[in-house]
Protein backbone atom coordinates (compact mmCIF):
# COMPACT_ATOMS: atom_id res chain seq x y z
CA UNK A 1 0.00 0.00 0.00
CA UNK A 2 1.26 3.72 -0.52
CA UNK A 3 3.00 5.07 2.01
CA UNK A 4 0.59 8.71 3.56
CA UNK A 5 0.13 10.89 1.39
CA UNK A 6 1.88 14.19 1.92
CA UNK A 7 -0.03 16.78 4.12
CA UNK A 8 1.32 20.26 3.29
CA UNK A 9 -1.40 22.96 2.82
CA UNK A 10 -1.44 23.79 -0.92
CA UNK A 11 -0.54 27.13 -2.25
CA UNK A 12 -2.98 29.65 -4.08
CA UNK A 13 -3.92 29.14 -7.16
CA UNK A 14 -3.43 31.10 -9.68
CA UNK A 15 -5.29 31.12 -13.35
CA UNK A 16 -2.00 29.80 -14.97
CA UNK A 17 -2.17 26.53 -12.96
CA UNK A 18 -6.31 25.69 -13.45
CA UNK A 19 -6.32 22.22 -15.23
CA UNK A 20 -9.67 22.04 -15.82
CA UNK A 21 -12.89 24.20 -16.39
CA UNK A 22 -16.66 24.12 -17.15
CA UNK A 23 -17.90 27.77 -18.48
CA UNK A 24 -21.48 28.10 -18.51
CA UNK A 25 -21.97 24.23 -19.36
CA UNK A 26 -25.24 23.25 -19.80
CA UNK A 27 -26.56 19.90 -20.68
CA UNK A 28 -30.13 18.72 -21.71
CA UNK A 29 -31.45 15.43 -23.17
CA UNK A 30 -34.00 15.14 -25.04
CA UNK A 31 -36.57 12.80 -24.66
CA UNK A 32 -39.10 12.49 -26.63
CA UNK A 33 -41.08 15.32 -25.92
CA UNK A 34 -39.70 16.03 -23.02
CA UNK A 35 -36.25 18.18 -21.91
CA UNK A 36 -34.68 17.41 -19.15
CA UNK A 37 -32.33 19.82 -17.70
CA UNK A 38 -29.30 17.71 -16.18
CA UNK A 39 -26.80 20.68 -16.09
CA UNK A 40 -27.66 24.80 -16.12
CA UNK A 41 -24.99 27.21 -16.26
CA UNK A 42 -21.86 25.10 -14.41
CA UNK A 43 -18.78 27.18 -13.77
CA UNK A 44 -16.17 25.05 -11.83
CA UNK A 45 -11.99 25.82 -12.31
CA UNK A 46 -9.92 23.22 -10.68
CA UNK A 47 -6.12 23.71 -10.15
CA UNK A 48 -3.33 21.58 -10.97
CA UNK A 49 -2.86 19.00 -8.14
CA UNK A 50 -6.06 20.03 -5.97
CA UNK A 51 -8.39 17.17 -4.39
CA UNK A 52 -12.07 18.23 -5.05
CA UNK A 53 -15.34 16.14 -3.95
CA UNK A 54 -18.36 16.55 -5.90
CA UNK A 55 -21.64 16.39 -3.80
CA UNK A 56 -25.47 16.50 -3.98
CA UNK A 57 -28.91 14.76 -4.05
CA UNK A 58 -29.60 11.46 -6.79
CA UNK A 59 -30.14 13.31 -10.20
CA UNK A 60 -28.69 16.67 -9.22
CA UNK A 61 -26.20 16.67 -12.37
CA UNK A 62 -22.83 15.00 -10.92
CA UNK A 63 -22.39 12.36 -13.11
CA UNK A 64 -23.14 14.61 -16.19
CA UNK A 65 -20.91 16.67 -15.09
CA UNK A 66 -18.48 14.46 -13.97
CA UNK A 67 -18.97 13.25 -17.55
CA UNK A 68 -18.47 16.43 -19.42
CA UNK A 69 -15.37 17.36 -18.11
CA UNK A 70 -14.32 13.84 -18.50
CA UNK A 71 -14.48 14.63 -22.25
CA UNK A 72 -17.31 11.75 -22.39
CA UNK A 73 -19.94 13.41 -23.43
CA UNK A 74 -20.21 17.21 -24.79
CA UNK A 75 -21.96 19.89 -22.74
CA UNK A 76 -25.15 21.60 -24.80
CA UNK A 77 -24.00 25.33 -24.15
CA UNK A 78 -20.76 26.42 -22.42
CA UNK A 79 -17.16 25.24 -22.52
CA UNK A 80 -14.75 22.81 -21.46
CA UNK A 81 -11.17 23.93 -21.14
CA UNK A 82 -8.62 20.45 -20.17
CA UNK A 83 -4.85 22.12 -19.82
CA UNK A 84 -5.31 24.87 -21.33
CA UNK A 85 -6.92 23.30 -24.45
CA UNK A 86 -10.30 24.26 -25.29
CA UNK A 87 -12.20 21.58 -26.07
CA UNK A 88 -15.60 21.78 -26.81
CA UNK A 89 -15.31 22.33 -30.74
CA UNK A 90 -12.48 19.58 -31.04
CA UNK A 91 -13.64 16.30 -33.67
CA UNK A 92 -14.25 13.46 -31.75
CA UNK A 93 -11.10 11.66 -32.51
CA UNK A 94 -8.91 14.37 -31.12
CA UNK A 95 -11.17 14.67 -27.58
CA UNK A 96 -10.34 10.98 -27.52
CA UNK A 97 -6.69 11.79 -27.89
CA UNK A 98 -7.01 14.34 -25.15
CA UNK A 99 -9.08 12.33 -23.11
CA UNK A 100 -6.63 9.23 -23.47
CA UNK A 101 -3.18 11.00 -22.63
CA UNK A 102 -4.99 13.75 -19.31
CA UNK A 103 -7.57 11.59 -17.98
CA UNK A 104 -7.86 8.57 -15.88
CA UNK A 105 -11.41 7.13 -14.83
CA UNK A 106 -13.11 5.26 -11.77
CA UNK A 107 -16.09 4.40 -11.63
CA UNK A 108 -18.63 2.88 -9.13
CA UNK A 109 -18.98 -0.29 -10.47
CA UNK A 110 -15.28 -0.75 -11.77
CA UNK A 111 -16.05 -1.89 -15.05
CA UNK A 112 -13.75 -4.53 -15.57
CA UNK A 113 -13.70 -7.30 -18.66
CA UNK A 114 -14.69 -10.23 -16.35
CA UNK A 115 -12.87 -13.01 -18.59
CA UNK A 116 -9.82 -10.96 -18.75
CA UNK A 117 -7.15 -11.14 -15.43
CA UNK A 118 -6.16 -7.91 -13.78
CA UNK A 119 -2.80 -7.74 -15.45
CA UNK A 120 -4.97 -7.57 -19.18
CA UNK A 121 -7.51 -5.52 -17.58
CA UNK A 122 -4.69 -2.72 -17.13
CA UNK A 123 -2.93 -2.94 -19.72
CA UNK A 124 -6.03 -2.54 -21.71
CA UNK A 125 -5.37 1.38 -22.55
CA UNK A 126 -2.06 0.51 -23.25
CA UNK A 127 -3.20 -1.90 -26.08
CA UNK A 128 -5.75 1.21 -27.17
CA UNK A 129 -2.89 3.58 -27.09
CA UNK A 130 -0.57 1.43 -29.58
CA UNK A 131 1.86 0.50 -26.69
CA UNK A 132 4.49 -2.46 -27.23
CA UNK A 133 3.98 -5.86 -25.78
CA UNK A 134 6.57 -5.75 -23.56
CA UNK A 135 5.89 -1.96 -22.25
CA UNK A 136 2.44 -2.70 -21.69
CA UNK A 137 3.33 -5.30 -19.41
CA UNK A 138 6.10 -3.68 -17.48
CA UNK A 139 3.65 -0.74 -16.88
CA UNK A 140 0.53 -2.22 -16.22
CA UNK A 141 2.40 -4.63 -13.70
CA UNK A 142 4.09 -0.96 -12.03
CA UNK A 143 0.24 0.42 -11.68
CA UNK A 144 -0.93 -2.85 -10.31
CA UNK A 145 2.27 -2.88 -7.66
CA UNK A 146 1.23 0.71 -6.78
CA UNK A 147 -2.25 0.34 -5.55
CA UNK A 148 -0.98 -3.28 -3.47
CA UNK A 149 -2.07 -5.85 -5.90
CA UNK A 150 1.53 -6.99 -7.38
CA UNK A 151 0.08 -10.57 -5.81
CA UNK A 152 -3.21 -10.94 -7.59
CA UNK A 153 -2.01 -10.00 -11.20
CA UNK A 154 -3.14 -13.44 -12.97
CA UNK A 155 -6.31 -13.15 -10.90
CA UNK A 156 -9.35 -12.70 -12.85
CA UNK A 157 -12.21 -10.13 -11.43
CA UNK A 158 -14.55 -12.80 -9.33
CA UNK A 159 -11.62 -13.77 -7.78
CA UNK A 160 -10.77 -10.68 -6.54
CA UNK A 161 -12.65 -8.97 -3.53
CA UNK A 162 -14.60 -5.81 -4.55
CA UNK A 163 -12.08 -3.55 -2.82
CA UNK A 164 -9.44 -5.17 -5.04
CA UNK A 165 -11.26 -4.68 -7.94
CA UNK A 166 -11.89 -1.05 -7.38
CA UNK A 167 -8.03 -0.72 -6.70
CA UNK A 168 -7.32 -2.82 -10.31
CA UNK A 169 -9.98 -0.34 -12.01
CA UNK A 170 -7.54 2.31 -10.61
CA UNK A 171 -4.71 0.73 -11.79
CA UNK A 172 -6.07 0.68 -15.24
CA UNK A 173 -7.09 4.62 -14.42
CA UNK A 174 -3.55 5.15 -13.59
CA UNK A 175 -1.52 3.18 -16.51
CA UNK A 176 -1.43 5.78 -18.85
CA UNK A 177 -0.05 8.42 -16.68
CA UNK A 178 -2.89 10.85 -16.60
CA UNK A 179 -2.58 14.22 -15.01
CA UNK A 180 -5.79 14.09 -13.83
CA UNK A 181 -8.04 11.28 -12.55
CA UNK A 182 -12.12 11.59 -12.16
CA UNK A 183 -13.89 9.03 -9.81
CA UNK A 184 -17.60 8.67 -9.64
CA UNK A 185 -18.69 7.01 -6.40
CA UNK A 186 -15.50 5.08 -6.06
CA UNK A 187 -16.16 3.65 -2.46
CA UNK A 188 -20.07 3.20 -3.03
CA UNK A 189 -20.36 -0.17 -3.24
CA UNK A 190 -17.37 -1.09 -1.03
CA UNK A 191 -17.13 -2.32 2.49
CA UNK A 192 -15.61 0.53 4.62
CA UNK A 193 -12.05 -1.17 4.86
CA UNK A 194 -12.04 -1.21 1.18
CA UNK A 195 -13.01 2.01 1.41
CA UNK A 196 -10.38 3.61 3.10
CA UNK A 197 -7.96 1.62 1.14
CA UNK A 198 -9.66 3.14 -2.15
CA UNK A 199 -9.44 6.56 -0.20
CA UNK A 200 -5.59 6.23 0.78
CA UNK A 201 -4.48 5.41 -2.55
CA UNK A 202 -6.94 8.97 -3.70
CA UNK A 203 -5.10 10.95 -1.37
CA UNK A 204 -1.39 9.26 -2.13
CA UNK A 205 -2.09 10.35 -6.01
CA UNK A 206 -2.72 13.59 -5.32
CA UNK A 207 0.09 13.67 -2.90
CA UNK A 208 2.12 12.79 -5.86
CA UNK A 209 0.62 16.03 -8.21
CA UNK A 210 -2.18 14.10 -9.70
CA UNK A 211 -5.62 16.76 -9.59
CA UNK A 212 -8.46 14.56 -8.23
CA UNK A 213 -12.22 14.81 -8.52
CA UNK A 214 -14.40 12.60 -6.71
CA UNK A 215 -17.96 12.26 -6.58
CA UNK A 216 -19.59 11.02 -3.21
CA UNK A 217 -22.52 10.79 -1.39
CA UNK A 218 -20.56 10.30 1.57
CA UNK A 219 -19.82 13.55 4.15
CA UNK A 220 -16.83 11.82 5.72
CA UNK A 221 -15.43 10.62 2.17
CA UNK A 222 -16.17 14.18 0.69
CA UNK A 223 -14.00 15.54 3.72
CA UNK A 224 -11.09 13.51 2.12
CA UNK A 225 -10.54 16.14 -0.23
CA UNK A 226 -9.57 19.83 0.18
CA UNK A 227 -12.57 21.77 -1.26
CA UNK A 228 -16.26 20.43 -1.77
CA UNK A 229 -18.55 21.73 -4.59
CA UNK A 230 -22.45 21.00 -4.03
CA UNK A 231 -24.77 21.01 -7.05
CA UNK A 232 -28.46 20.99 -6.62
CA UNK A 233 -30.92 20.78 -9.59
CA UNK A 234 -27.81 21.29 -12.05
CA UNK A 235 -25.92 24.18 -10.75
CA UNK A 236 -23.18 24.70 -8.28
CA UNK A 237 -24.90 26.07 -4.81
CA UNK A 238 -21.86 25.43 -2.52
CA UNK A 239 -18.44 25.75 -3.48
CA UNK A 240 -16.10 25.55 0.39
CA UNK A 241 -12.76 24.28 1.66
CA UNK A 242 -12.66 21.35 3.86
CA UNK A 243 -11.65 22.85 7.54
CA UNK A 244 -10.99 19.29 8.72
CA UNK A 245 -9.68 17.02 6.31
CA UNK A 246 -9.35 13.12 6.83
CA UNK A 247 -6.51 11.49 6.05
CA UNK A 248 -7.61 8.29 5.32
CA UNK A 249 -4.15 6.88 6.08
CA UNK A 250 -4.83 7.88 10.15
CA UNK A 251 -8.44 5.95 10.08
CA UNK A 252 -7.28 2.44 8.97
CA UNK A 253 -7.14 0.72 12.07
CA UNK A 254 -10.04 2.80 13.60
CA UNK A 255 -12.44 1.60 10.67
CA UNK A 256 -10.62 -2.28 10.57
CA UNK A 257 -11.99 -1.60 14.32
CA UNK A 258 -15.20 -1.08 14.08
CA UNK A 259 -15.63 -3.51 10.86
CA UNK A 260 -14.78 -6.36 13.51
CA UNK A 261 -11.30 -6.19 13.21
CA UNK A 262 -11.07 -7.97 9.82
CA UNK A 263 -8.16 -6.99 7.70
CA UNK A 264 -8.49 -7.26 4.13
N1 LIG B 1 -28.66 9.92 -20.93
C1 LIG B 1 -29.63 10.60 -20.31
N2 LIG B 1 -30.79 10.85 -20.93
C2 LIG B 1 -31.76 11.56 -20.30
N3 LIG B 1 -31.65 12.06 -19.06
C3 LIG B 1 -30.51 11.83 -18.41
C4 LIG B 1 -29.43 11.09 -18.98
N4 LIG B 1 -28.42 11.03 -18.08
C5 LIG B 1 -28.84 11.69 -17.00
N5 LIG B 1 -30.09 12.17 -17.19
C6 LIG B 1 -30.88 12.98 -16.21
O1 LIG B 1 -30.09 14.09 -15.85
C7 LIG B 1 -30.21 14.36 -14.44
C8 LIG B 1 -28.83 14.31 -13.80
O2 LIG B 1 -28.36 12.97 -13.81
P1 LIG B 1 -26.95 12.52 -13.20
O3 LIG B 1 -26.75 11.11 -13.57
O4 LIG B 1 -25.92 13.50 -13.62
O5 LIG B 1 -27.24 12.70 -11.62
P2 LIG B 1 -26.31 12.36 -10.39
O6 LIG B 1 -26.17 13.62 -9.59
O7 LIG B 1 -25.06 11.70 -10.84
O8 LIG B 1 -27.21 11.33 -9.56
P3 LIG B 1 -26.79 10.03 -8.69
O9 LIG B 1 -26.33 10.58 -7.38
O10 LIG B 1 -28.08 9.29 -8.56
O11 LIG B 1 -25.75 9.26 -9.43
C9 LIG B 1 -31.18 13.34 -13.91
O12 LIG B 1 -32.46 13.94 -13.83
C10 LIG B 1 -31.17 12.23 -14.94
O13 LIG B 1 -32.41 11.58 -14.98
MG1 LIG C 1 -24.28 9.73 -10.62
Amino acid sequence: MPESANRAIPGPCDETRVVLEARGVSKCYHLGEVEVHALRGVDLSICEGRMLSLMGPSGSGKSTLMHIIGLLDRPSEGSVIVESEEVSAMAPNELAAVRNRRIGFVFQSFNLLSRTTALANVELPLVYAGVSGTERSRRARAALERVGLGDRMGHLPNQLSGGQQQRVAIARALVTEPSIVLADEPTGNLDSVSGVDVMTILQDLNAHGITVVLVTHDDTVARHAERIVRLRDGRVVADDPVADRIWAADRRDEVVEEAGGVQA
